[in-house]
């Protein structure tokens, strides 16, 4: 039969084809995301926190510029989670607290360039976020973002915004900054 004969042929352009094409690009991508696998095993000791799906973190420090699937969501829900879990920390502490001065302190908490950008670059996320080869992952909006969507996908991950409060203030008070109560 015809196709019998062919089929050794039809094998070794498969391989050709497989072989050409694939290599270079193939090895580089899987030591890229092997580095970035070390990466996220780094950072979950750094935070304390051992994700149970892994897959939240990844997406968590992988910037729009990078892929549609991004921590864009995560960073608002983060966000949220951080100002919720302050602002219960400040009124258990002072239940008579102003509405102005709880803002203030949100406000302060919540600052980019002072608070989580600065969290943000202790954890080194800069060298960590996924982020186009035209994007620069060290500014304090990208770092932010990532470090805002940590939270978000601790949350995630526990189904509990609590366990991410407690987490962040683990980061943030771990260097003696700004935080007071
Ligand atoms: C990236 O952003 C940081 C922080 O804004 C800045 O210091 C650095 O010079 C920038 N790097 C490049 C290559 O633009």
């Amino acid at each position: 039969m015809h196709f019998r004969s062919l089929l050794p042929l039809i094998f070794i352009v498969a391989a050709a084809v497989f072989c050409s094409d694939l290599p270079v690009s193939a090895r580089s991508e899987s030591l890229r995301s092997s580095s970035f696998s070390v990466a996220l095993e780094t950072l979950q000791k750094h935070l304390n926190y051992d994700f149970q799906h892994i897959g939240l973190l990844r997406r968590a420090m992988t910037h729009s510029s990078y892929s549609e699937e991004n921590n864009k969501a995560l960073s608002v829900l983060g966000e949220s989670i951080i100002e919720a879990s302050a602002s219960l920390r400040f009124m258990t502490k002072d239940v008579d607290i102003s509405s102005k001065d709880l803002n203030n302190r949100i406000a302060e908490l919540s600052k980019v360039e002072t608070s989580c950008a600065v969290d943000g670059m202790r954890l080194g996320l800069q060298n960590v976020v996924r982020v186009s080869s035209n994007t620069n992952s060290s500014t304090s909006s990208v770092v932010c973002g990532a470090f805002r969507a940590i939270f978000g996908a601790i949350a995630l991950d526990t189904g509990k915004s609590d366990d991410a409060g407690d987490v962040f203030f683990v980061v943030h008070g771990g260097a003696g900054s700004a935080f007071s109560m």
